[in-house]
């Protein structure tokens, strides 16, 4: 989703802002560009192309200064073409005077736009930044930092931003409000970026901007408003942000390499768990641990299903009532809050716009019991809950998310084995027996990813169809949720998972022998119904992919395609079959030659509703 990186300093930054959306790449991206202040004239460089791209574009014209801001641009209003693509000028591109980037969605820009227009100001793309620069620069008083404080008090909705002027060329403006921006601080020259990864080896020395914070970022001042205009002190922070991603190795695809950290990935995030300890959660988990007496899950996407196999998990073992919400649905809808719930967020990126809105909500209708299970520990996700479990799943390149849901569901698993002990309902004996699978779990999921050139065998085939659906029961119904969701997100074929049981009323009517029907057949209490919703696709002449515990004794038969998993693995098994659909849906997608590390029209991180 849309990045942003600027700088003011006394030196070329078009190498640093270049750098900087490299890094942002991840998040995905349609669009980017690159503005400076060049000999006291405005400048900028678009592409609907990759950052490489921008950059030679960028290196032929000897574009360089020493004030700018670049973007990556995530399509909302207006398609990816390089006339909507950022930063935006105004009033014009031959006389510019403002240069201003955004991300977020401004939701009354229709209403400035009309009276924009009647201003005078000519509209050259579709988007509702452009509204924003037009009106920044129809407001300007000769102090950008007064200007946009003033601007940004006409916008509803989502946005961070940041702006410079022709006027003022020592000067970066920037503003927040549901979008998140930081300030990197540097010697003599500043910088703002929408996360700390961007400026990683430009400087470690971060501010994060809060709710409504305007900041002025001169060369060597910087100066924040809150957003009632009050001078603001934010905490500096030394921040030690990855520094970007790693080399693909032996892979072709990071998504593919992702897979296959698994096993070291999961171990890392359960490493020096020695016991159970609320601790693990934060100082005062065992506090709140005790003071709940339910869950309320909020999560977007993949961190949605790990939220529902948590579920299962936590009612099954610590006897906890728990509700999984998805995020953009419940911070909309009327819910019956109540006080002793434990509101825990799943997020991978920390950033998901709808996940933090929700978290938000809740805690408005007085449910202050916050956690979060997070990938970044520097996010927002993390500032804003009071508990925070950070798994060790590394930077995750590909958009389809893998190792961060293993991982997930790791911390997941030690959530409920804490709530569990919290609430008297784990003995000694059964600690042990967990945290030994527990630390067995990489070697298990080692042996599931050593099925791969079986998975490639039907890989092919599932690569000639445009439908298939995914079947699960109980704790597995989650794990066909993703399955499903990683072929339709990197292989475009449409894909449904249900409840195995559900499959007779309705879905069933959509089998013939075209239709794949992918099975999850741990060797657990359900088998035995599984086996008989596997006859129902059969009598209809559907094909069968039936993931097998290898002590399930299901064999290859007609119509009945069989790769044998390990033994089962009690209730950690989804996070062993998930990873044999990770792989399914990779050589799939490989197969149709899809671009698998960032398929069409989707995001990393999704930080606008
Ligand atoms: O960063 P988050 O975990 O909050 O993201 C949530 C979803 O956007 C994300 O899981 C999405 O569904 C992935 N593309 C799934 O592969």
């Amino acid at each position: 989703m849309c990045g942003i990186v600027g700088a003011v300093a006394q030196r070329n930054i078009t190498p640093i802002l270049i750098e900087g959306l490299k890094r942002l790449e991840y998040r995905g991206y349609d669009s980017c560009g690159v503005a400076l202040h060049v000999d006291g004239r405005l400048q900028r460089s678009r592409s609907t192309s990759r950052v490489a791209e921008l950059e030679s574009q960028i290196q032929e014209g000897h574009l360089e200064g020493f004030t700018g801001i670049a973007h990556t641009r995530w399509a909302t209003h207006g398609a990816p073409a390089t006339r909507n693509a950022h930063p935006h000028f105004s009033p014009t591109e031959e006389n510019a005077r403002i240069a201003l980037v955004h991300n977020g969605i401004i939701e009354n820009h229709d209403e400035l736009r009309r009276e924009l227009t009647d201003l005078g100001y000519n509209f050259t793309s579709q988007t509702d930044t452009e509204v924003i620069a037009h009106l920044v620069d129809h407001m300007y008083n000769g102090d950008l930092f007064e200007t946009v404080q003033q601007a940004v008090k006409r916008l509803h909705g989502a946005y961070a931003i940041a702006v410079f002027c022709r006027e003022e060329p020592h000067r970066v403006v920037a503003a927040r409000q549901g979008s998140p921006l930081i300030v990197g601080l540097g010697n003599g020259e500043n910088f703002v970026a929408s996360d700390a990864m961007a400026l990683a080896g430009t400087t470690d020395q971060i501010i994060y901007l809060e709710e409504g914070d305007v900041v002025d970022l001169q060369l060597a001042r910087y100066w924040i408003v809150d957003v009632d205009g009050r001078p603001a002190e934010r905490e500096v922070k030394t921040v030690h942000a990855h520094t970007g991603a790693a080399e693909l190795g032996p892979y072709r695809h990071y998504m593919q390499k992702e897979i296959f950290e698994q096993p070291r990935v999961v171990g890392d995030t359960l490493e020096g768990v020695t016991g159970i300890m609320p601790e693990l959660f934060g100082d005062q988990a065992f506090r709140v641990f005790k003071e709940i007496d339910r869950v309320l899950i909020l999560a977007c996407g993949t961190s949605y299903y790990a939220g529902l196999t948590a579920k299962y998990w936590i009612e099954s073992v610590a006897k906890i009532p728990v509700n999984v919400e998805i995020a953009s649905e419940y911070r909309y809808r009327d819910s019956v809050p109540h006080p002793q719930t434990l509101v825990v967020t799943i997020s991978q990126s920390g950033e998901t716009a709808d996940t933090l809105a929700a978290l938000k909500h809740a805690r408005s209708l007085g449910m202050i019991h916050t956690l979060t299970i997070c990938n970044v520990a520097t996010s927002a996700m993390v500032r804003e809950c009071k508990l925070a479990y950070i798994t060790r799943a590394g930077v995750e390149v590909g958009v389809a998310s893998t190792k961060a849901f293993t991982t997930q569901l790791a911390a997941l698993f030690l959530l409920t084995l804490t709530l569990a002990q919290v609430n008297g309902r784990l003995t000694d004996e059964q600690e042990a027996n967990y945290l030994k699978q527990m630390r067995h779990l990489p070697v298990a999921l080692s042996s599931v990813l050593a099925l791969e050139p079986q998975i490639i065998a039907w890989a092919e085939e599932f690569a000639r169809k445009e439908n298939a659906l995914f079947l699960g029961r109980g704790i597995h119904y989650p794990i066909a949720l993703e399955g499903a969701l990683k072929l339709k997100e990197i292989s475009y074929i449409h894909a449904e998972a249900y409840p195995a049981g559900e499959l007779k009323h309705g879905p069933l009517a959509l089998v013939t022998e075209e239709m794949p029907v992918v099975t999850i057949a741990p060797n657990d209490a359900l088998l035995e119904k599984l086996k008989s919703n596997m006859q129902e696709v059969r009598a209809r002449g559907g094909q069968l992919y039936c993931f097998a515990d290898v002590d399930t004794q299901i064999t290859s038969s007609e119509g009945l395609h069989v790769i044998r998993l390990p033994e089962h693995y009690g209730l950690l098994s989804p996070i062993l079959h998930v990873a044999a659909l990770q792989l399914l849906a990779y050589h799939t997608a490989l197969a149709r030659g899809t671009d698998v590390d960032k398929p069409r029209n989707l995001a990393k991180s999704v930080t606008v509703e």
